[in-house]
């Protein structure tokens, strides 16, 4: 009788709480607070592979970078067009926004409309969903009275993951929540776009940003809440974007400042991370769905799904008849006859349980009033996991910001959006108070974005449109030295012409085209020990070379390098050779050779006019030089006058060289073809070997001179065209090419920033090829662009410095240092530190981009110049093609990242019928000299 009366009661008791029932049941989907935990672990865990370039590939979560930099400032203006798509409803919207100033937050106005999708368009084609979008939009055009003759900028809210590499761009990754229109995954969304737009015709759109909603309900939010900076969405779908330190974000240059993060946490679980959580229903919901195994967290959470897995809960039940007495109707097996907006219904603070009742009796069941108890305990353990997983998600999201910011605790507001956070009577409540519970130590306010994400995405497309603007005039700043393959072809021919003209000229030219007295490249049987001396750059050089069997490799060089202060560059003539005079002496002191009277070649980095190989009148300084009463004499003289005045050693000064020249003869050492010397430094130039021939201006040597070769000729009647050549007797010209445009030949093509750097030059006409190519003045044209840029508050928030109104700062060190592609932006940053430009991250990436314009330039018109170089001996020798070597030397060409490949580059293109190979020179021009001097004296010794 007590037992019978225990199971009466336990039965009883058991229809009194039909809750209980359902709880034990439903026990799995039950998440404790240390659960939650435990998953706020591994997914921030998730996060982090998310983000990091090695595990990325394989992540789950794929963290992607949004391109979005900065919340809302009140500066962002404009009338935008925008589109809402991937939402439960697709919007065409028009938001116009007013600029705030001050404390005065900026105005927002929207008008919209609901298109709906018809349900074919799902699943149909890309093209035909995108005709929709567009056509849509175009009837919004119509209706609202919108001109459609003006461009409109457009906003693209588009709730799906893209990978994007600018605001403007973005390739989807795949499908997820109720989308799979073919033909679009791994496409660009926005050009797709644009398409579709094309297509319709009839309106003129500029498709500026396109953004993911969770990105667009972070920055509607964030107009009226500085703190906001992360967004929140659950709707059909779920996720989740937040502001990330650059530098945690490996697939985005730059290290410095906040992007936002879109982190796609819908796909948490899809490599099995969640696979102790999943019930029998998830996995259910799952399998039915349009992408099974993907987005494993939305489907235990999101709107779309939340409704079927009440159904499939309350089905089990029905049919273990634990509910229904065992009854089940069609309707109850049928997919999508619970939606969220039931689920809602159902947990509805007064009459929860008389709709749930409504929703069973409307699926042709009869439930009692335990059932509708039983059945709204499904609806609330299902819905209340959602909140539980969503609020695990946000803690591990608010405690990686934190962390990041070094912080105990954490103020920070959550903009949120979506049906299920909207319309759930329930819902926002409990997901704050668990978040609240889990991590205590963050105060965190949830607001709703009021008129969905749009808002959002037309700030961002503002700042967008801001930065192309800027964009724009940047170009337009650059566009002068931006040169046209036409241009570059008449640079070439303007070279040629002047190389002509110069070696008819007995009077002055442009380019000078000076006889060197040089004859020949070395052979490999100069020998001996020679003192190689070099003025040029901004050293003085002391070398000892000793020519072993002529084999350079082997000789042994002995060298000092002493700077040359500006006082002698620029003081007078006598303390200039005075000075090299005693940097002589200290090295044959130090070389212990003061009483051996050595051969000597002077490397004098400098156009002289020569009679001979060991005299050379100063025609002009060039570069940093200027000493007085030196222009019109004889260097080596006045060397020799300073040795004398010193009165300490005695040199045998047997030859003066120019460094092209000398360039050119040591690396003709290593590889016979070399017979251009080219210099791109301090200064640049080029030497080269020309036949006598054609040097009219150098009459009487001539006729000895061809006499000569033309016994030579006799020897070797035979031999192939090609090789004729080496019979011609030839001579070095040190062209000076530096001085091409000193007529004003080049005026087309020199920009204001150039004749700036002229002017303020020590020797304002002059040499302007060299002012546009050579390391000391690269550093002076990009000063002026940055200047100009400045001045138009492009640059360093419009504030031009004394730093940047300083001339010279910008060595050729430097701006290969700017240039180099392994430096990361804030490197960049730190390189105009030293040089005192305060730069934020934006104007380093613009200080780059100017000094890329400026070396480009300076490369390709180089190569332009080389160009006819080569020509002119490929002619010269009457070939279809020539090959050749060119020696070279200089800073710009050995330190820059890219001079010496645009160079390159471009001489291939000008020069197509010439192959040309170029050869660094090892020991310096100042070897060279040596071998000339080798050379020379040979020739006295014969
Ligand atoms: C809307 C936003 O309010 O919410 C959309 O404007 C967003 O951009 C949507 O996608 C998400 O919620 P649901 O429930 O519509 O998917
Ligand atoms: C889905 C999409 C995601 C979007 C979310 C909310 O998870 O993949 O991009 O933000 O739904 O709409
Ligand atoms: C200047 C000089 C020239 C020299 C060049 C490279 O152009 O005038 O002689 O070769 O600089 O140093």
């Amino acid at each position: 009788m007590f037992a019978v009366h225990l199971v009466v009661s336990f039965f009883s008791k058991l229809q009194e709480d039909p809750t209980k029932k359902v709880d034990r049941f439903m026990y799995a989907m039950h998440l404790h607070d240390d659960q939650l935990s435990d998953i706020s672990a591994r997914f921030q865990a998730e996060m982090k592979k998310g983000l990091s370039a090695e595990s990325n590939a394989a992540a789950a979560v794929k963290m992607l970078p949004t391109h979005v930099h900065s919340t809302p400032d009140g500066s962002e203006k404009g009338h935008f067009l925008a589109l809402d798509l991937g939402g439960s409803k697709f919007k065409v919207l028009q938001v116009k926004v007013r600029e705030g100033t001050g404390v005065r937050r900026g105005g927002v106005e929207m008008e919209e409309k609901t298109y709906p999708i018809p349900e074919e368009l799902l699943t149909g084609s890309g093209k035909e969903l995108f005709d929709h979008v567009s056509e849509s939009l175009k009837d919004f055009l119509h209706e609202k009275k919108i001109s459609v003759e003006k461009k409109h900028p457009l906003a693209l809210t588009f709730s799906f993951p893209c990978e994007q590499s600018a605001l403007n761009q973005g390739l989807l990754l795949n499908w997820s929540k109720n989308f799979r229109a073919r033909g679009v995954q791994g496409k660009d969304v926005v050009q797709a776009l644009r398409e579709a737009v094309n297509r319709t015709g009839g309106m003129d759109v500029e498709v500026l940003a396109m953004v993911n909603d969770t990105v667009a309900t972070m920055m509607t939010c964030g107009f009226d809440d500085r703190y906001c900076e992360v967004g929140l969405i659950v709707g059909s779908g779920t996720n989740a974007c937040y502001m990330e330190e650059l530098h945690h974000i490996d697939l985005v240059e730059g290290d410095e400042g906040r992007m936002c993060v879109n982190t796609e946490w819908g796909a948490f679980g899809d490599d099995g991370a969640l696979n102790d959580y999943i019930t029998e229903f998830d996995r259910e919901v799952d399998a039915a769905s349009n992408n099974p195994g993907k987005q494993i967290l939305e489907k235990m959470v999101s709107g779309m799904y939340l409704g079927e897995l009440v159904r499939l809960v309350v089905l089990k039940m029905a049919k273990l008849g634990l509910l229904f007495e065992g009854q089940v109707s069609d309707a109850l097996r049928t997919k999508g006859k619970i939606t969220t907006a039931h689920v809602a219904a159902m947990e509805e603070y007064k009459h929860g349980l008389k709709n749930t009742r409504n929703i069973l009796v409307d699926l042709d069941l009869s439930p009692t009033p335990d059932d509708c108890i039983a059945v709204q305990r499904v609806s609330t353990i299902v819905s209340f996991r959602s909140s539980n997983l969503v609020a695990a998600g946000l803690a591990a999201i608010l405690t990686q910001i934190r962390q990041n910011r070094h912080l105990r605790t954490l103020r920070i507001t959550v903009g949120v959006d979506g049906t299920v956070y909207k319309t759930h009577p329930r819902y926002a409540n409990r997901l704050h108070k668990v978040v609240q519970r889990l991590i205590p130590e963050c105060h965190v306010r949830f607001v709703l974005s009021d008129g969905g994400s749009s808002k959002g995405a037309a700030l961002v497309t503002a700042v967008a449109q801001r930065l192309a603007s800027q964009r724009r005039q940047v170009d337009e700043t650059l566009s002068p030295l931006r040169l046209s393959g036409e241009q570059l072809l008449l640079v070439k021919k303007r070279m040629r012409g002047a190389l002509e003209a110069g070696l008819k000229s007995k009077g002055p030219s442009a380019v000078k085209m000076l006889p060197s007295y040089v004859y020949q490249t070395p052979d490999g049987t100069e020998h001996g020990k020679y003192l190689a001396l070099g003025l040029g750059g901004t050293n003085f050089r002391a070398l000892l070379v000793d020519l072993k069997k002529g084999l350079l490799q082997n000789s042994r060089l002995n060298h000092k390098i002493y700077p040359t202060p500006v006082e002698i560059m620029q003081g007078s003539g006598e303390e200039l050779f005075d000075h090299i005079a005693q940097c002589v002496g200290d090295f044959l002191d130090y070389m212990g050779m003061k009483s051996a009277r050595l051969p000597a070649g002077f490397t004098f980095s400098f156009p002289c006019e020569q009679a001979g190989i060991d005299t050379g009148t100063l025609v002009s300084w060039t570069k940093r030089f200027k000493a007085t009463d030196c222009e019109g004499h004889d260097v080596v003289g006045m060397l020799r006058e300073a040795i004398k005045r010193r009165n300490e050693f005695d040199l045998d000064i047997v030859s003066v060289v120019n460094d092209t020249v000398g360039t050119m003869m040591s690396c003709a050492c290593e590889d016979p073809q070399c017979e251009i010397g080219l210099i791109a430094g301090t200064g640049t130039n080029v030497c080269y070997m020309e036949e006598l021939k054609n040097i009219e201006k150098i009459e009487q040597e001539k006729g000895q001179m061809e006499r000569e070769g033309e016994e030579k000729q006799d020897d070797g009647a035979e031999r192939e065209k090609k090789e004729e050549h080496a019979g011609i007797p030839k001579m070095c010209i040190n062209t000076e090419w530096g001085g091409l445009g000193d007529d004003g030949f080049l005026d087309d093509i020199i920009t204001h920033y150039d004749s700036e750097v002229d002017q303020n030059s020590l020797n304002p006409g002059k040499q302007r090829f060299e002012k546009l190519i050579s390391g000391m003045y690269l550093g002076e044209v990009v000063r002026q662009v940055l200047l100009n840029l400045t001045r138009g508050g492009l640059l360093f928030r419009g504030q031009v410095t004394e730093a940047l109104k300083t001339p010279g700062i910008f060595h050729t060190k430097y701006l290969s240092q700017i240039e180099s592609d392994r430096l990361a932006l804030l490197q960049v940053r730190s390189v105009l530190q030293q040089l005192g430009l305060d730069s934020t991250c934006d104007d380093s990436i613009i200080v780059k981009e100017v000094c890329g314009a400026v070396s480009h330039r300076a490369a390709q018109l180089c190569g332009a110049g080389l160009a006819a170089v080569v020509d002119k001996i490929r002619e010269n020798r009457g070939l279809d093609h020539l090959d050749i070597t060119v020696g070279v030397d200089g800073s710009l060409y050995k330190l820059h990242p890219h001079f010496s490949g645009v160079l390159q580059q471009t001489v291939k293109m000008l020069a197509p019928q010439c192959t040309v190979s170029f050869l660094p020179s090892e020991g310096g021009s100042g070897t060279g000299a040596a071998l000339t001097a080798a050379v020379a004296r040979k020739k006295l010794e014969k």
